[in-house]
């Protein structure tokens, strides 16, 4: 059985239980992180670990662990469950609240891994489609355990055949995925937006690989402008690069996974060989 850590301890999953006055069962109130391991090395622990502390001071959330103490709880919790391939959610809730509202400052630490799940090949072969949905999302640079908007995004994205829901802002400029960033491709120029985003750590290492390749610009993209793209791909810690064919309606390029985008996927892959196998870089 998956072994948990929660709040001080490790314990079996089917035993691993907080409190039910917790701020984030009550409020949604709490942070949390996301992120792989490949061959039991956890990728970019790091970055997600300086996210964790950013979020919660976006939102707030008193934050008492150091760096150390968070490295070793995570790393300790990954090696207790010995899988190759993990997720790992790193997640600070909000802690017990005597007026049910506001945090009494003791927030819980949980970490939860669990084997990766395989995601489908024609993702990555054949692509996917996206729909776009107007909605701003409130802190945008806090990962908040609140996944409301996202949870109903998503299914609306289900029910239309697509496997992403983007957001736009009141605009009409494009932002971000309910769990991926977005990339367009015009010709050899690669954009991305960068205002009012979640800083997404596949991103930065995308912008780093890509920086050698390809013209790069952070700037907004309006979805009219979207639809124009040679090449659309998304990207997230749990996905890796998944390129875009279609936008709603609207077929993207040669409806086909571009050459550029397979370039920076085979580039995603000689980058995480590449990375410190201890993910205590
Ligand atoms: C809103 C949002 N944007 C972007 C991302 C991608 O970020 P990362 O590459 O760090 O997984 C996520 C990840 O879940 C997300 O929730």
């Amino acid at each position: 059985m998956d072994i948990y850590y929660i709040d001080g301890q490790y314990v079996p999953a089917d035993q691993a239980v907080i409190p039910v006055n917790d701020l984030a069962l009550l409020r949604g109130y709490g942070v949390f992180d996301f992120l792989r391991t490949h061959d039991g090395s956890p990728f970019l622990l790091q970055e997600h670990l300086a996210r964790l502390k950013d979020s919660a001071k976006k939102i707030g959330l008193y934050f008492p662990w150091t760096r150390k103490e968070l490295t070793e709880i995570v790393n300790n919790t990954i090696q207790k469950n010995k899988y190759g391939n993990a997720t790992v959610r790193i997640i600070v809730t909000g802690g017990p609240s005597r007026d049910f509202i506001t945090p009494d400052g003791k927030p819980r630490l949980l970490v939860i891994v669990s084997p990766a799940p395989a995601l489908p090949e024609s993702w990555y072969t054949e692509g996917i489609k996206v729909i776009t949905i107007e909605l701003e999302r409130t802190i945008p640079g806090a990962k908040s355990i609140n996944y409301l908007d996202a949870t109903m995004a998503l299914t609306k994205a289900r029910d239309q055949g697509a496997v992403e829901a983007i957001y736009t802002d009141t605009a009409g400029f494009i932002k971000e995925g309910t769990t991926s960033n977005l990339f367009a491709f015009y010709q050899d120029c690669l954009i991305t937006p960068g205002k009012n985003i979640l800083s997404g750590i596949t991103r930065k290492v995308i912008l780093k690989i890509a920086k050698p390749l390809f013209e790069l610009k952070i700037r907004e993209i309006r979805q009219d402008e979207l639809y124009r793209a040679d090449e659309i791909f998304i990207s997230g810690s749990s996905k890796g690069i998944v390129p875009v064919v279609q936008v709603n309606d609207r077929v993207i390029g040669s409806g086909r996974p571009g050459d550029r985008t397979k370039a920076l996927m085979q580039q995603l892959q000689e980058y995480i060989k590449t990375v410190t196998p201890s993910g205590n870089d």
